[in-house]
Protein backbone atom coordinates (compact mmCIF):
# COMPACT_ATOMS: atom_id res chain seq x y z
CA UNK A 1 0.00 0.00 0.00
CA UNK A 2 1.60 3.72 -0.83
CA UNK A 3 0.20 5.84 1.66
CA UNK A 4 1.70 9.54 2.95
CA UNK A 5 2.31 10.17 6.16
CA UNK A 6 1.32 13.92 7.24
CA UNK A 7 2.82 14.70 10.89
CA UNK A 8 2.65 17.25 12.90
CA UNK A 9 5.97 18.21 13.91
CA UNK A 10 6.84 20.64 16.74
CA UNK A 11 10.42 20.49 18.02
CA UNK A 12 10.02 23.67 21.11
CA UNK A 13 13.55 24.22 20.76
CA UNK A 14 13.28 25.12 16.87
CA UNK A 15 10.77 25.72 15.83
CA UNK A 16 8.27 28.72 16.20
CA UNK A 17 5.51 26.90 15.28
CA UNK A 18 4.01 23.25 14.87
CA UNK A 19 3.55 23.08 10.75
CA UNK A 20 2.68 19.44 9.01
CA UNK A 21 5.82 17.52 7.17
CA UNK A 22 4.91 14.31 4.92
CA UNK A 23 6.73 11.12 4.53
CA UNK A 24 5.49 9.01 1.19
CA UNK A 25 5.59 5.42 2.04
CA UNK A 26 5.59 1.75 0.98
CA UNK A 27 3.48 -0.41 3.77
CA UNK A 28 2.30 -4.09 3.99
CA UNK A 29 -1.67 -3.66 3.28
CA UNK A 30 -1.67 -5.41 7.16
CA UNK A 31 0.21 -2.17 8.59
CA UNK A 32 -0.95 -0.65 11.51
CA UNK A 33 -0.55 2.95 11.82
CA UNK A 34 2.74 2.52 14.34
CA UNK A 35 4.09 0.73 11.79
CA UNK A 36 4.53 3.99 9.35
CA UNK A 37 5.64 6.01 12.54
CA UNK A 38 8.37 3.04 12.98
CA UNK A 39 9.27 3.32 9.44
CA UNK A 40 10.05 6.76 9.50
CA UNK A 41 11.87 6.94 12.30
CA UNK A 42 13.99 4.95 11.50
CA UNK A 43 14.50 4.98 7.80
CA UNK A 44 13.57 8.75 6.82
CA UNK A 45 13.51 11.34 10.09
CA UNK A 46 15.41 9.53 13.60
CA UNK A 47 14.52 12.98 15.13
CA UNK A 48 10.99 12.16 15.05
CA UNK A 49 9.37 11.58 18.49
CA UNK A 50 6.49 9.50 19.86
CA UNK A 51 5.50 7.13 22.38
CA UNK A 52 4.78 3.60 22.14
CA UNK A 53 5.23 0.20 23.90
CA UNK A 54 3.40 -2.95 24.23
CA UNK A 55 1.99 -3.06 20.76
CA UNK A 56 -0.40 -4.68 22.10
CA UNK A 57 -3.06 -2.47 22.90
CA UNK A 58 -2.45 -2.95 26.75
CA UNK A 59 -0.08 -0.03 27.63
CA UNK A 60 -2.10 2.92 26.33
CA UNK A 61 1.29 4.73 25.37
CA UNK A 62 0.87 5.25 21.82
CA UNK A 63 -2.11 7.12 21.09
CA UNK A 64 -2.82 10.21 19.01
CA UNK A 65 -4.97 11.34 16.66
CA UNK A 66 -5.13 10.12 13.51
CA UNK A 67 -7.71 11.96 10.88
CA UNK A 68 -8.93 14.03 13.40
CA UNK A 69 -9.90 11.14 16.00
CA UNK A 70 -8.48 9.22 18.66
CA UNK A 71 -6.94 5.65 18.17
CA UNK A 72 -3.83 3.75 19.24
CA UNK A 73 -1.89 3.57 16.60
CA UNK A 74 -0.97 -0.17 17.11
CA UNK A 75 -3.75 -1.43 17.40
CA UNK A 76 -5.69 0.68 14.03
CA UNK A 77 -5.07 -0.89 10.58
CA UNK A 78 -4.25 1.88 8.20
CA UNK A 79 -6.55 0.66 5.44
CA UNK A 80 -9.31 1.50 7.90
CA UNK A 81 -8.24 5.23 8.56
CA UNK A 82 -6.25 5.99 5.01
CA UNK A 83 -8.11 8.81 3.07
CA UNK A 84 -6.78 9.45 -0.74
CA UNK A 85 -3.85 7.86 -0.20
CA UNK A 86 -2.97 9.98 2.99
CA UNK A 87 -3.23 9.56 6.91
CA UNK A 88 -3.10 13.13 9.08
CA UNK A 89 -1.12 11.88 12.54
CA UNK A 90 -1.39 14.97 15.45
CA UNK A 91 -0.41 14.68 19.02
CA UNK A 92 -3.39 14.34 21.25
CA UNK A 93 -5.18 17.17 22.20
CA UNK A 94 -5.91 19.34 25.31
CA UNK A 95 -2.46 18.65 27.17
CA UNK A 96 0.82 20.09 26.21
CA UNK A 97 3.19 18.70 23.52
CA UNK A 98 6.93 18.29 24.43
CA UNK A 99 7.51 17.28 20.85
CA UNK A 100 5.92 15.99 17.90
CA UNK A 101 3.69 13.12 18.79
CA UNK A 102 4.61 13.38 22.36
CA UNK A 103 2.38 14.92 25.09
CA UNK A 104 2.77 15.98 28.58
CA UNK A 105 0.51 14.34 30.80
CA UNK A 106 1.25 15.27 34.14
CA UNK A 107 -2.27 16.75 34.12
CA UNK A 108 -3.89 13.43 33.21
CA UNK A 109 -1.69 12.34 36.06
CA UNK A 110 -2.55 14.70 38.55
CA UNK A 111 -5.86 14.35 38.49
CA UNK A 112 -6.15 10.57 38.23
CA UNK A 113 -4.54 11.12 41.50
CA UNK A 114 -7.21 13.69 42.94
CA UNK A 115 -9.94 10.98 42.65
CA UNK A 116 -7.53 8.54 45.05
CA UNK A 117 -7.91 5.43 42.33
CA UNK A 118 -7.20 2.91 44.54
CA UNK A 119 -9.69 0.51 47.12
CA UNK A 120 -10.34 2.22 50.71
CA UNK A 121 -11.31 -1.05 52.56
CA UNK A 122 -13.21 -0.42 55.96
CA UNK A 123 -10.02 -0.40 58.76
CA UNK A 124 -13.13 -1.08 61.62
CA UNK A 125 -14.35 -4.26 60.50
CA UNK A 126 -11.81 -7.42 60.30
CA UNK A 127 -9.69 -8.12 57.83
CA UNK A 128 -10.86 -10.97 55.51
CA UNK A 129 -8.61 -14.25 55.86
CA UNK A 130 -8.09 -14.79 52.12
CA UNK A 131 -9.08 -11.48 50.42
CA UNK A 132 -11.79 -8.61 50.20
CA UNK A 133 -14.71 -10.39 47.83
CA UNK A 134 -17.57 -8.83 45.84
CA UNK A 135 -20.99 -10.55 44.31
CA UNK A 136 -20.74 -11.78 40.54
CA UNK A 137 -23.45 -9.17 39.14
CA UNK A 138 -21.29 -5.99 41.55
CA UNK A 139 -18.01 -7.43 39.47
CA UNK A 140 -19.27 -7.72 36.11
CA UNK A 141 -21.00 -4.00 36.43
CA UNK A 142 -17.46 -2.65 37.15
CA UNK A 143 -15.86 -4.90 35.01
CA UNK A 144 -15.03 -2.47 32.05
CA UNK A 145 -13.70 0.33 34.15
CA UNK A 146 -10.95 -1.87 35.41
CA UNK A 147 -9.87 -2.22 31.55
CA UNK A 148 -8.78 1.32 31.20
CA UNK A 149 -5.41 1.27 30.11
CA UNK A 150 -4.92 5.53 30.73
CA UNK A 151 -3.80 6.20 27.72
CA UNK A 152 -5.66 9.97 27.49
CA UNK A 153 -7.48 8.83 24.19
CA UNK A 154 -10.76 10.15 25.96
CA UNK A 155 -9.26 13.36 27.47
CA UNK A 156 -7.79 14.48 24.08
CA UNK A 157 -11.60 14.30 23.01
CA UNK A 158 -13.70 15.98 25.61
CA UNK A 159 -14.64 19.18 24.52
CA UNK A 160 -15.00 20.33 28.23
CA UNK A 161 -11.03 19.32 28.74
CA UNK A 162 -10.48 21.51 25.96
CA UNK A 163 -12.06 24.35 27.74
CA UNK A 164 -11.46 24.20 31.01
CA UNK A 165 -7.73 23.36 32.85
CA UNK A 166 -9.63 22.05 35.73
CA UNK A 167 -11.97 19.73 35.00
CA UNK A 168 -11.20 16.50 36.43
CA UNK A 169 -12.17 14.75 32.60
CA UNK A 170 -13.79 11.45 31.84
CA UNK A 171 -10.79 9.02 32.47
CA UNK A 172 -10.24 10.15 36.28
CA UNK A 173 -14.33 10.58 36.61
CA UNK A 174 -14.70 6.65 35.25
CA UNK A 175 -11.83 5.70 37.49
CA UNK A 176 -13.73 7.30 40.22
CA UNK A 177 -16.92 5.19 39.58
CA UNK A 178 -14.83 2.34 39.55
CA UNK A 179 -14.18 2.84 43.30
CA UNK A 180 -17.42 4.55 43.96
CA UNK A 181 -19.44 1.84 43.15
CA UNK A 182 -17.26 -1.06 44.62
CA UNK A 183 -19.29 -2.25 47.53
CA UNK A 184 -16.18 -3.17 49.72
CA UNK A 185 -14.96 0.15 48.96
CA UNK A 186 -15.58 2.39 52.58
CA UNK A 187 -14.57 5.89 50.81
CA UNK A 188 -17.61 6.32 48.84
CA UNK A 189 -18.81 9.61 50.14
CA UNK A 190 -15.23 11.57 49.94
CA UNK A 191 -15.69 10.31 46.36
CA UNK A 192 -18.47 11.84 45.73
CA UNK A 193 -17.60 14.75 47.37
CA UNK A 194 -14.47 15.37 45.46
CA UNK A 195 -16.31 14.67 42.04
CA UNK A 196 -19.08 16.78 42.80
CA UNK A 197 -16.96 19.92 43.01
CA UNK A 198 -17.07 22.71 40.43
CA UNK A 199 -14.29 20.75 38.57
CA UNK A 200 -15.91 17.46 38.42
CA UNK A 201 -19.41 15.69 37.18
CA UNK A 202 -21.44 18.86 36.80
CA UNK A 203 -19.51 20.29 34.03
CA UNK A 204 -19.45 16.97 31.77
CA UNK A 205 -22.00 18.15 28.88
CA UNK A 206 -23.14 14.22 27.80
CA UNK A 207 -21.31 14.55 24.58
CA UNK A 208 -20.04 11.30 24.25
CA UNK A 209 -17.32 11.41 22.48
CA UNK A 210 -14.81 10.19 25.40
CA UNK A 211 -17.02 6.99 25.41
CA UNK A 212 -16.86 6.88 21.44
CA UNK A 213 -13.08 6.90 21.37
CA UNK A 214 -12.19 4.29 24.07
CA UNK A 215 -10.22 1.90 22.42
CA UNK A 216 -11.00 -0.60 25.31
CA UNK A 217 -15.08 -0.55 25.57
CA UNK A 218 -14.84 1.72 28.90
CA UNK A 219 -18.12 4.16 28.89
CA UNK A 220 -16.90 7.32 30.58
CA UNK A 221 -20.24 8.71 30.19
CA UNK A 222 -22.01 6.11 31.83
CA UNK A 223 -19.64 6.07 34.60
CA UNK A 224 -20.57 9.86 34.94
CA UNK A 225 -24.24 9.97 34.65
CA UNK A 226 -23.77 6.89 37.57
CA UNK A 227 -21.94 9.26 39.63
CA UNK A 228 -24.37 11.94 39.49
CA UNK A 229 -27.32 9.57 40.79
CA UNK A 230 -24.89 9.00 43.39
CA UNK A 231 -24.17 12.86 44.53
CA UNK A 232 -28.23 13.36 44.10
CA UNK A 233 -29.39 10.92 46.30
CA UNK A 234 -26.36 12.02 48.79
CA UNK A 235 -27.36 15.41 48.88
CA UNK A 236 -31.28 14.22 49.59
CA UNK A 237 -30.40 12.33 52.29
CA UNK A 238 -30.73 8.70 50.79
CA UNK A 239 -28.25 5.66 51.39
CA UNK A 240 -25.43 5.75 48.67
FE1 LIG B 1 -16.46 15.09 27.92
FE2 LIG B 1 -17.28 12.60 27.82
FE3 LIG B 1 -18.63 14.36 29.26
S1 LIG B 1 -16.50 13.79 26.14
S2 LIG B 1 -18.33 16.24 28.14
S3 LIG B 1 -16.56 13.67 29.63
S4 LIG B 1 -19.47 12.70 28.08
Amino acid sequence: MRVTFRILRYDPERDANPHFESYPLELDDRAVVLDGLVQIKDFADSALTFRRSCRQAICGSCAMRVNDREHLTCSTQLSEVVRDGTVVVEPLANLPVIKDLAVDMEQFWRKYRAIMPFLIPDRAKPAPEKEYRMANKEARHLQQFGGCIQCGACYSSCPIAATDEEYLGPAALAKAYRFAGDPRDSARRERLKIVSDERGIWRCHTVFNCTEVCPKGVEPTYAIQQLKKLTIRRRFGLPV
